[in-house]
């Protein structure tokens, strides 16, 4: 047998983003620590797809989240350093500790229990009105009409903004996560324009605190310590732009995967004791993030066997880690049954989804509800025809038309 010298899809080609497995498959297989260059500034970078290896680059403090501090010179004048030059530079994504300790401990501080069961009563009001008014469509685009406008709007809510703000602030994550690379360069004024809304909550809940998150973080207070006021418009831009579109995306993909596994939507429509369950595998089949946000080497190191020079930007990809043989048996394989799989779909080590808690509520909430209220819930287009943004860290369907026929109990 020959081994090909290069992966089926070359890494960011057309092909490889709308089914980027094979690739992952050969270069687990061929390169697991596999160099090359990113196509905004030809910038030399390193990506990791094994599970093991993911785990390391995430967890190691030599692979450092602040680009703007340890990324070499090509890296930094590429524009590659997430949020340069606004508030979110100093985001609790993008920080290493001391500083990402001091802001997360503060913003979990907020996630009280008494306010996640909160969330619940949001989410599922949130839920049974879209769920309506797709009904009323009879046929509808699971991301526009149900996705899209779930996440927004729990989000919107949780942090107190204004209903009236909700369809600009939809219109501004379309703007920030274009779903055609030809749109990219207006992405900067949809990042400006949400930087923007987190400003005017934070001075509107500044002067007329409620029960929602932005007060909470305005008042949180971890001994003596609070959040300055950069610092709370950045946490809460933050959580609109990881908390938004990932949800969107991960119930579009979701939805896709029970489409296209008729025996496994059944599954769930049947035994809500699987819920918990069934979320968990789906984020490991097909999670909302290809990859986690840029690593930077802090100091020359070795990583199974490659050397990286200091400064390298490094991508650890969820989804090929998802789906390492080495880790879960027949990983291809949806099967919503599968127990104790600790996949990395929400992360590992420092910087795991600080918002998973509610993640997991939309997404054990939205993605049965569907199901059981459209039990015979079909794609309204061919299956070859859905096709997948072109983002390199976001894996999202463009769309995914339905047709709702067969409308069960509401
Ligand atoms: C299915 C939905 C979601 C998925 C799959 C997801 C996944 C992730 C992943 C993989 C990371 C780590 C990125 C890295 O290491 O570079 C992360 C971080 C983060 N997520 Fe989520 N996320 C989801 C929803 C949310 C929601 C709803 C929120 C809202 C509060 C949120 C807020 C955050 C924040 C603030 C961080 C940064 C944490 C830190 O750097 O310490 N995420 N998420």
């Amino acid at each position: 047998m020959t081994v090909s010298e290069a992966p089926p899809a070359p890494l960011f080609s057309a092909d490889y983003f709308q089914n980027p497995y094979p690739t992952f498959a050969w270069l687990r297989e061929h390169s697991p620590v596999h160099e090359f260059r990113f196509p905004a500034g030809n910038v030399r970078t390193w990506i990791v797809t094994r599970y093991d290896d993911v785990k390391a680059v995430l967890a190691d403090p030599r692979f450092s989240s602040e680009g703007g501090t340890w990324g070499n010179a090509e890296f930094k004048e590429a524009g590659l350093v997430s949020g340069a030059g606004s508030v979110l530079e100093k985001a609790v994504t993008v920080v290493d500790p001391p500083a990402h300790t001091r802001l997360r401990r503060l913003a979990m501080s907020t996630f009280t229990p008494r306010r996640i069961a909160q969330w619940r009563q949001t989410v599922e009001r949130v839920v049974a009105s879209a769920l309506d008014s797709c009904a009323a469509r009879g046929e509808f685009d699971v991301m526009d009409d149900y996705a899209g406008p779930v996440s927004s709007a729990v989000m919107g809510e949780i942090l107190g903004l204004r209903i009236e703000r909700h369809r600009e602030l939809v219109d501004a994550l379309a703007q920030a996560f274009p779903s055609d690379a030809a749109r990219m360069d207006q992405a900067p004024e949809g990042f400006a324009r949400i930087c923007g809304y987190a400003e005017d909550l934070v001075a509107l809940k500044r002067r007329s605190p409620a029960d929602d998150l932005t007060s909470a973080l305005i008042h949180a207070r971890q001994d003596e310590d609070q959040l300055s006021e950069e610092e709370l418009v950045a946490m809460v831009a933050a959580m609109i732009l990881a908390g938004s579109d990932t949800v969107r995306a991960f119930v579009g993909n979701a939805v896709l995967a029970l489409l296209d596994h008729p025996d496994q939507s059944r599954l769930l429509r049947e035994r809500p004791d699987l819920e918990a369950g069934a979320f968990e595998e789906l984020l490991r089949y097909e999670g909302p993030l290809t990859t986690a946000l840029f690593r930077v080497t802090t100091e020359e190191l070795e990583l199974a066997g490659t050397v990286l020079p200091a400064g390298a930007p490094v991508i650890a990809a969820l989804l090929s880690a998802n789906r390492d043989p080495r880790q879960f048996s027949d990983p291809d394989r949806l099967d919503l049954t599968r127990s104790g799989s600790r996949h990395v779909g929400f992360g590992h080590g420092l910087h795991n989804c600080l918002g998973a808690a509610l993640a997991r509520l939309e997404g054990q909430l939205a993605i049965p509800a569907l199901l059981r209220r459209f039990p015979s819930l079909t794609l309204a287009v061919p299956r070859g025809e859905l096709r997948h943004i072109e983002n390199w860290a976001m894996r999202r369907l463009v769309r995914l038309p339905v047709h709702a026929a067969g409308t069960g109990p509401a």
